[in-house]
């Protein structure tokens, strides 16, 4: 894997980057706004969707530091889980993983790609949930005890080293602007544990322009993200870029999409995903994709994204979280 260092800091070259934006000419009509998507179900084959932009920076880290097992925590079916498993093994570390749920899906989408990668499996129930620092630090400490060193990621992959993955591709976004000469007034993104959305803030804070972010709760509130996020923009300032104003890291954070609850889809959810499918070709995924798709017709709706303003919408994967569910899309 090459190594690269960008915007100070070093990150493995683990994606398929650029990744292209693409028009959607016949929602765009229908919708009277001009969307775009930012295509990063397109990052890599079993590594997809967004957690590889986190991932080659904290990869990076992880090999610096001398580690040689990865430990990272999710639901089963958790994307974020399978993208660490794929790169981890493909970068020669071991890969533990801190699941909640049990065995039940393990033959279906992330789940079944952990297993055939071989990623040893801990299962938890939500009170392990509730102490998954504690479960993973004692992972962590049985692999020192038999010699070893982990690096363990949060959920998500949203600390401070995973926000520069996004932070790095608002910087690609504006490049993209710049070589084609077309502007995006508002990009829309799903907000599961906040690194995507908080990087996309700062790299626009950082490159002095750009759309404005809106961030579509998939769980929690609006409350919970901003709380969670303003410490992010901090560290990346305090500890690569002193030139990024967290002050001026602003997206905005949209509540109400988020249906019956988080992981938990609902017939218009299901039908407005089986329409663009039908419609475009793009399939997304009905736990995070879908409800940020959810919301930008809500933000359409209510005259914040108005007539005659151009749109970007981050497809950021969860295929195999859909085939994960297929039994939800039985009768289709
Ligand atoms: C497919 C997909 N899209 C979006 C998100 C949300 O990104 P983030 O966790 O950085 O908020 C996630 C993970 O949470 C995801 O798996």
């Amino acid at each position: 894997m090459t190594m690269e260092v960008e915007i100070g800091v070093e990150r493995l070259r683990l994606a398929r980057l650029p990744t292209p934006i693409e028009a959607l000419e016949r929602r765009s009509r229908v919708l009277g706004r001009e969307i775009h998507v930012k295509r990063d179900d397109l990052t890599d084959t079993l590594a997809s969707g967004n957690k590889i932009r986190k991932l080659e920076f904290a990869l990076a880290a992880a090999r610096r530091a001398g580690a040689d097992t990865l430990i990272t925590c999710g639901a089963a079916q958790s994307n974020h889980a399978r993208a660490t498993a794929v790169l981890g093994i493909r970068c020669g570390f071991a890969v533990r993983l801190v699941l909640l749920g049990d065995a039940e899906d393990r033959d279906r989408g992330n789940h079944l790609i952990d297993r055939i990668l071989g990623a040893r499996i801990r299962y938890i129930d939500a009170a392990g949930w509730k102490r998954r620092a504690a479960i993973m630090a004692e992972e962590a400490e049985e692999v020192a005890r038999a010699g070893g060193q982990a690096w363990v990621l949060p959920e998500g992959g949203s600390d401070e080293i995973g926000t520069l993955g996004y932070l790095r591709a608002a910087l690609e976004i504006r490049a993209q602007e710049e070589a084609t000469g077309r502007r995006f007034d508002h990009l829309v993104c799903a907000l599961g544990t906040g690194g995507t959305m908080a990087g996309l803030a700062a790299g626009f804070a950082l490159a002095g322009r750009g759309p404005r972010v809106h961030g579509i709760c998939v769980c929690n509130d609006a409350d919970y993200f901003a709380a969670r996020t303003a410490p992010l923009y901090e560290a990346v300032a305090r500890r690569w870029l002193p030139e990024l104003d967290p002050r001026r890291c602003r997206p905005e954070i949209v509540e109400g999409y988020k249906g019956l609850g988080y992981g938990i889809s609902d017939e218009n959810a299901r039908a407005g995903l089986l329409e663009l499918a039908r419609e475009e070709g793009l399939i997304l995924d009905p736990v995070y994709t879908m409800k940020a798709w959810m919301g930008l017709c809500g933000l359409i709706e209510d005259g914040t994204i108005a007539p005659g303003e151009t749109v970007l919408f981050l497809h950021s994967g969860g295929l195999f979280g859909l085939l994960g569910r297929g039994d939800e899309f039985r009768d289709c």
